[in-house]
């Protein structure tokens, strides 16, 4: 029924085909949140007209200790002053209290708040919003009894387990900050993380499945607290999860050992010692430190984004109810682990705020067999899915037969996140898996925003498949050239953002003058994403990807930089560079040219070498599949590798390679090539 093609001819394709644009289900328009394009572009001019008014009456859904009059205050111009920006300055509130107490007070106690799907799809457990309440007042007492205080980081270096949930409210209910790290991460990626914010608490655990393959994930843990405490931050507790003594093992598989060190203290025996303490909420002023999470930066190291208590609550309230038109009888689903932030904003604080029935999938998409995913939506009726583009992408490459045995008719949003997504993923999803009967939300954010900036709203806005499409509420786009001047109408530029909206960033962890430096002085007056966008004549928003040295594999963020520092250490590299090059699952792989010392010739040994060396510095998504070896790097005579000419080289399109007159050795380039084609 609602597979419609309302237009045909709005735009033009990249391969000069009329695009199609597809109109949300009608069942979805009726009683949306917000119904209809014209009740978008109202809400929209309020909120940029009015945005203290507008997020006023948001703020209004949630529970605030003491109000204020404030509303959102900040400096965009460096030259003027001071960046800044404050929402609601002065009140006091806090996120925990308002996904746990604020709903069992109006009634949702009973309510399942998460299905926690195990790797194994027999491991199941439900828990209702009072049972997730009485443990995360617990594990905050187990906190307290660390010593762990307000203004405090706590590490959650955990895989995708019920514990991460209750670690993360238990440390916004007392005021520390929780830093999760990513369980794919390596000891020293984790380590350098602790060291970053001091923290003196780890929180792990023994081990988990990811699909076949056991990964122990305390040795790893403790080999960061060795690393951490050469330089001087000695971790004082790490409170260990006993993960792997309760799971279903699959047949035959060995056990990672845990150690029991001195200060390693078990999660399940801390909790009992801390049973029916009363442990209180802490009333945390507007722009007190929420949490931290590193994401790559653009020179190697890692900066420690930094999101304050009332802001990014009521954006990420705010972004999950009209992105995903929440409903009380919706059964949600973000595929995302907490170790990034689609996980902090839509699998735990956004769907928590709201009062949905959420899945919490500990597994990956594949195991045990690609029908997973699929069999889970119908198992629970899930009514909202948000994922990214890979996971379609590669469930797309397996074949539509997983999707066969299976009716997935209860959807009605797919969203996704992460990376553009191309056209070929996004009709499978609405097609096929979502049978042309559901909105898809292609949401456009960043750790930086805290929540959604540019999406489709699911019972409003037309969808073009592969368009990021229109600025949520308050966020206000402009895309700029490269002289900083704004591009009108359609073209294509720069995408930054010329006014504050609540959840954004405030800062990075110990760096201001980072901050500053980053993301509002390469266009002063301006937020700059590092991201380029292109706007169609019907306004309509593309990601284009990274205008900056960070590339996009899986959906993740990597710092060229950090992957170049990771390979010069070895001990037979001169100089590295990586460029990202296109992939058709994981939108692009890190790609990797290396000089080698006088003497040294590259083969299976040394790439295998390198890879480790990526594997264990970084962590295994940040590993190149290709490792070339190049005589010389291409560079303009002050010294700078050209990335240009790299990129084409890695994508094997030489021809468009273009001027290479500024190079000190043009030569270089058809080595380059050659050894190239040697290796394809
Ligand atoms: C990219 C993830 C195109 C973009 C929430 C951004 C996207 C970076 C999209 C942030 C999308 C995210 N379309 N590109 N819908 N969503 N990106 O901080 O390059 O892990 O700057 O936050 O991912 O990645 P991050």
């Amino acid at each position: 029924m609602s597979d419609v093609r309302v237009k045909f001819n709005l735009t033009n394709g990249e391969d000069g085909q009329d695009e199609d644009i597809f109109n949300p289900p009608a069942p979805l328009l009726a009683g949306a949140h917000c119904s209809g394009l014209q009740n978008y572009h109202d809400l929209y001019r309020t909120s940029i007209n009015d945005a203290d008014g507008f997020w006023r009456n948001v703020a209004s859904d949630l529970h605030f200790e003491q109000g204020t009059s404030k509303g959102l205050e900040y400096n965009f111009d460096a030259k003027a002053g001071p960046v800044y920006c404050k929402f609601m300055d002065g009140a006091k509130t806090n996120i925990s209290y308002n996904c746990l107490e604020r709903n069992i007070k109006r009634g949702l106690g009973d309510k399942i708040a998460y299905i926690f799907e195990g790797n194994e799809p027999s491991d199941v457990s439900t828990w209702t919003y009072k049972e997730l309440h009485a443990q995360v007042v617990q594990f905050s007492a187990v906190l307290r009894a660390h010593g762990v205080q307000r203004g405090d980081v706590v590490a959650l270096y955990l895989p995708m387990i019920p514990e991460l949930a209750v670690a993360m409210l238990a440390c916004a209910r007392i005021g520390a900050m929780h830093s999760v790290v990513f369980a794919g991460f390596s000891a020293e990626s984790l380590a350098a993380r602790v060291v970053d914010a001091r923290c003196r608490v780890v929180v792990t655990a023994d081990g988990v499945f990811r699909g076949a393959k056991p990964i122990g994930l305390k040795s790893i843990a403790d080999a960061a607290v060795a690393l951490a405490a050469q330089e001087d931050v000695k971790v004082e507790a790490v409170i260990m999860v006993e993960h792997l003594k309760r799971v279903t093992k699959p047949d035959g598989v060995e056990l990672p050992k845990a150690d029991y060190s001195e200060i390693t203290f078990v999660y399940e025996t801390e909790m009992q010692k801390c049973s029916g303490i009363d442990s209180p909420v802490e009333w945390m002023d507007a722009e007190s430190p929420l949490f931290l999470l590193y994401t790559s930066g653009s020179t190697g190291k890692p900066k420690g984004i930094q999101h304050t208590t009332a802001g990014y609550m009521t954006y990420a309230y705010a972004t999950t109810k009209y992105t995903f038109d929440t409903k009380d009888d919706d059964v949600y689903w973000c595929t995302a682990d907490c170790g990034w932030i689609t996980g902090h904003s839509y699998l735990l604080y956004g769907p928590l705020m709201n009062g949905l029935k959420g899945i919490w999938y500990e597994g990956v998409p594949t195991y045990p067999t690609p029908s997973r995913m699929w069999d889970a939506v119908d198992k629970y009726g899930v009514t909202k899915l948000y994922t990214s583009p890979t996971a379609a992408r590669a469930l797309m490459a397996l074949g539509n037969k997983w999707l066969e045995s299976t009716s997935r008719k209860s959807l009605k949003v797919i969203g996704t996140v992460g990376e553009p997504i191309n056209p070929a993923a996004w009709m499978w999803l609405y097609k096929k898996v979502g049978l042309s009967n559901v909105s898809i939300v292609d949401t456009y954010w960043q750790t930086e925003t805290g929540g959604h900036m540019i999406t489709c709203l699911p019972g409003a806005t037309p969808m073009k498949p592969g368009a990021a499409a229109m600025p949520f509420f308050g966020a206000s786009p402009v895309l700029l050239d490269a002289e900083g001047r704004v591009i009108e109408g359609p073209g294509e530029g720069s995408l930054c953002f010329d006014r504050a909206w609540p959840g954004m960033m405030r800062g990075i962890y110990g760096d201001e003058q980072r901050f500053v430096k980053t993301y509002f002085a390469p266009f002063n007056g301006y937020y700059f994403t590092g991201d380029g966008a292109r706007r169609d004549e019907d306004g309509y928003l593309w990601i284009t990807g990274r205008v900056d040295d960070l590339m996009n594999v899986s959906g993740h963020l990597l710092s060229t930089a950090e992957i170049e520092s990771a390979l010069v250490a070895h001990e037979k590299v001169a100089e590295a560079a990586v460029v990202a090059a296109p992939h058709d699952i994981k939108g692009s792989f890190p790609y990797a040219f290396v000089t080698l010392n006088v003497g040294e010739k590259i083969d299976e040994k040394l790439v295998a070498e390198l890879k480790k060396m990526v594997r264990e510095k970084i962590g295994a998504l940040a590993v190149p599949d290709v490792i070339q070896e190049a005589p010389g790097l291409p560079k303009t005579r002050s010294g700078k590798v050209t990335r240009r000419i790299l990129r084409k080289i890695a994508e094997g399109s030489e021809s468009g390679i273009g001027d290479t007159t500024t190079l000190v050795d043009e030569s270089v380039i058809k080595q380059l090539i050659s050894g190239r084609s040697a290796r394809a």
